[in-house]
């Protein structure tokens, strides 16, 4: 498995090419093939640029210009030359374009990895992760093979949903063929999405979900020994549950009230929720880990240039729109989804499963 982060072309490089093959074609129509003095001296004082034009300009009164002494039949190999020439940068152009094309609109899924170290799991202990976030309900073969075949190749040990994994509008039939899908895999553990509140059917859909052999997190914790590391597995609610509880229903109090006294638990600490933007409220905890979603990629991305174009409850240019952050000793992941809304395409991020890889190292090292 790799990270896989989209490579991308600028559409600007085949304009250019077409440029400069303009310029050379009349260099071409020098007798001796080669550039003219007058154009190596095209290059001011101030190391401008010339005007290209310059040696017609400074042919001396009376000559005739060099290609007249060639005749038609060099004219006309030339011509054929420069033809070819455009015709080879038209068609490198257009495959260019194809390839570009291809890549931004790609709805394949991708494996993305990312490593965490730390101290608070021993030496050779590893635990692997895969987090899926955003499915929406959406189907990937049949029966959902395509993504649990995927899942199940990464061999992971425990296995995080973090949110909109059913969707409010969507038939639940991809949410149930995915969780029967991955329930022999690992553990699973799930927390609610604003959608999943959104469909004023939470509880329904928890009790659907823990049907599979799922963990529902709801402001609270389960521990769990892997390869002898102990783990702690949170997770909360989205937000907009609110929404569907009582009047005076406060989310961060909530927080407070199921994790105030984290910090004096053992273990590697792990929250689950939902929403990336309340990163500040999770820096006020113990956790290690944070795993979100929400975001979608940000919809639109340009391979290392924009990292997300625009996100729900972020806006424009989201800062949390899908990746790895550090805060200080907390690392947070955010999937970009799963999703795929073909009215909604995503453009250079394409569906992604996140594999987590937490390894222990020796604290006498450092
Ligand atoms: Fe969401």
């Amino acid at each position: 498995m790799s990270a896989l982060c989209s490579g991308g072309t600028s559409r600007h490089g085949g304009g250019s090419e077409i440029d400069g093959e303009a310029r050379c074609d009349s260099m071409i129509l020098n007798e001796s093939g080669a550039r003219p003095a007058s154009q190596d001296a095209a290059v001011n004082e101030t190391g401008e640029p010339g005007d290209d034009r310059l040696p017609d300009r400074v042919m001396p009164a009376g000559k005739d210009r060099p290609e007249n002494k060639t005749g038609p039949a060099v004219e006309a190999g030339n011509g054929r030359k420069g033809r070819n020439r455009r015709t080879v940068t038209a068609l490198v152009t257009a495959g260019l374009f194809v390839l570009l094309a291809f890549a931004a609109f790609y709805r394949g899924l991708v494996v993305r990895r990312y490593n965490i170290t730390t101290e608070k799991l021993g030496p050779g202990q590893n635990v692997r992760i895969v987090l899926i976030a955003d499915l929406h309900s959406c189907i990937y073969g049949v029966n959902q093979e395509h993504l649990v075949d995927l899942i199940k190749k990464q061999d992971p040990d425990i296995i995080a949903l973090a949110g909109d994994i059913a969707d409010d509008r969507t038939p639940l039939a991809g949410t149930k063929m995915f969780l029967a899908g991955i329930r022999e895999i690992a553990p699973v553990f799930y927390v609610s999405g604003n959608h999943e509140c959104w469909s004023f059917r939470l509880d329904e859909i928890k009790e659907m979900i823990r049907g599979y052999g799922v963990t529902v997190l709801e402001h609270s914790r389960a521990a769990v020994t892997v390869k002898g590391a102990r783990l702690i597995i949170c997770g909360v609610d989205d937000p907009d549950i609110k929404l569907i509880n009582d009047i005076g229903y406060d989310w961060e109090r909530e927080m407070h009230k199921a994790f105030d006294g984290l910090a004096d638990e053992p273990g590697y600490k792990i929250l689950l929720s939902h929403r990336p933007e309340l990163v500040d409220i999770y820096r006020e905890f113990s956790f290690d880990l944070v795993l979100s979603g929400h975001s979608h990629g940000g919809q639109v991305r340009i391979p290392f240039i924009l990292n997300g174009l625009y996100a729900p409850d972020q806006g424009w240019f989201p800062k949390y729109a899908g990746g790895v952050y550090r805060h200080g000793n907390m690392t947070h992941v955010v999937s970009r989804g799963v999703s795929y809304n073909p009215k909604l395409p995503r453009i250079f991020n394409p569906p992604e499963v996140v594999v987590i890889d937490i390894n222990g190292e020796d604290p006498v090292q450092h």
